[in-house]
């Protein structure tokens, strides 16, 4: 088994990927669209938060423990879907176990590289991911094979807008991983042997295929026949969200909420949970940071239905101070993918780690017992700094 190296912080591991993975690679993890507005401020905006902590008092023993969706977990992080963990090639299957080894669930991407009924297998508190794509009697079969593979809720992600274009330049992701891509990688992937050798071990290339996207057992569509079905297929309406909340029954989240108008919709149509979430800033560029937009949604719809958000969650204090304006738990995307490019399972593992201790950290310092002790009086809010989308005009505050 290869030496994993731990690493004390997720800098470090974004480091480490980029000095593993082939550039092409590495760049379709980084993602976000045009001029990276979103994706920058979705992390800068945590730098501009303080924290107001106590010198005396401070709790011996703090509780991270909290429940997202109707599932125990044991931090207030869990996985958010993310469609390229064939970077690894254990992939989605190496995030769940490393989930379950934390004690925390996960959502799996819609364009997963693994049968959810393999990720199942890893860690039972799975929420499978849609996206609306091939109509309803084509999603209504797929959340019904993840509800028999024993996916414990739904999360539903409609905010995707096919922006493309990045001025610092998109990858090309070959159409299929056959020999003929695997040579024109080469020269890259020739730089970077360790990774070459994690799948070479396996004698299998990296898999473009997305398996959930068809019955069980077969191998499913390659990715861009899958994401050229997305984009012909109409966008959801309301009645749409409402109809698949009905058929799946169980918990279920929108992400890609920002607007406190479309909050108190989803809360119309039944949700049991949303993510206040640009995707990562991979989406419309110029939408503010999600922990801008987090507090008016929570004062809306807080008392209704769970609230977490995503975004720019790099460090254990950017989840206390999202914990602080509101959120009850956050999803993390990029921070496991490369702790999963890093270093694999243990790597994801590290990262998990990383973010409980910068939590535990913050809670002694800020003297509370909980991650449900924590109120906006932990911390320090600029003038200006929330954005209250979709109350009277957008952006009014
Ligand atoms: C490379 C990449 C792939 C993603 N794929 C999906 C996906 O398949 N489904 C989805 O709902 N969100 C997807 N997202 C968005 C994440 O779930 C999450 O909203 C976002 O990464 C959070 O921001 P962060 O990366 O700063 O933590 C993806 C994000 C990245 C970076």
């Amino acid at each position: 088994m290869a030496r994993v190296v731990w690493f004390e912080t997720v800098a470090i591991a974004q480091q480490r990927a980029k000095r593993r993975l082939p550039k092409s690679v590495y760049s379709a993890l980084v993602a976000a669209s045009e001029k990276g507005l979103t994706v920058s401020d979705n992390v800068e905006a945590f730098s501009e938060l303080g924290f107001a902590p106590h010198v005396v008092g401070a709790i011996e023993k703090r509780d991270l423990s909290t429940t997202v969706m109707g599932q125990d977990v044991s931090l207030p992080v869990i996985i958010s879907p993310t469609g390229v963990q064939a970077v690894d090639p254990d992939g989605e299957v190496a995030v769940a176990r490393a989930a379950a080894a934390r004690g925390t669930a996960m959502g799996l991407s819609s364009f997963a590289s693994k049968p959810i009924e393999d990720v199942v297998a890893a860690n039972p508190k799975v929420f499978f991911q849609v996206y609306w794509l091939g109509g309803r009697e084509a999603i209504a079969e797929r959340v019904e094979r993840a509800r028999q593979a024993g996916a414990v809720g739904l999360i539903v992600t409609t905010d995707w807008t096919f922006s493309h274009g990045r001025d610092w330049g998109s990858p090309k992701i070959p159409e299929q991983m056959n020999l003929r891509t695997i040579l024109r990688m080469s020269p890259e992937a020739i730089t970077r042997p360790a990774w070459l050798w994690k799948f070479g071990k396996t004698l299998r290339p990296p898999d473009l295929r997305v398996p959930n996207q068809a019955k069980r057992g077969e191998p499913g569509p390659p990715f861009f026949a899958a994401y050229g079905e997305w984009m012909a297929t109409p966008p959801p309406s309301w009645d749409d969200i409402a109809w698949l909340r009905e058929l799946w029954g169980g918990p279920f989240m929108l992400k890609g909420v920002m607007r406190v108008d479309d909050a108190k919709k989803a809360v119309d149509a039944g949700v049991s949970a949303i993510s206040v979430s640009n995707h990562g800033g991979n989406n419309l560029d110029g939408t503010p940071a999600t922990i801008r937009a987090l507090p008016a949604v929570v004062e809306a719809v807080g008392d209704q239905i769970e609230v977490v958000l995503d975004g720019g969650i790099r460090r254990g204090s950017d989840v206390v101070k999202a914990l602080a304006l509101g959120a009850r738990a956050v999803m993390i995307g990029r921070a496991y993918l490369w702790g999963l490019a890093a270093a694999g399972q243990p790597g994801v593992e590290n990262v998990l780690d990383i973010l409980r201790a910068g939590i535990d950290c913050a809670l002694m310092g800020l003297g509370r017992a909980s991650v449900h002790d924590l109120t906006p009086d932990d911390i320090v809010v600029p003038p200006g700094f929330a954005r209250a989308l979709g109350v009277r005009g957008a952006g009014d505050t």
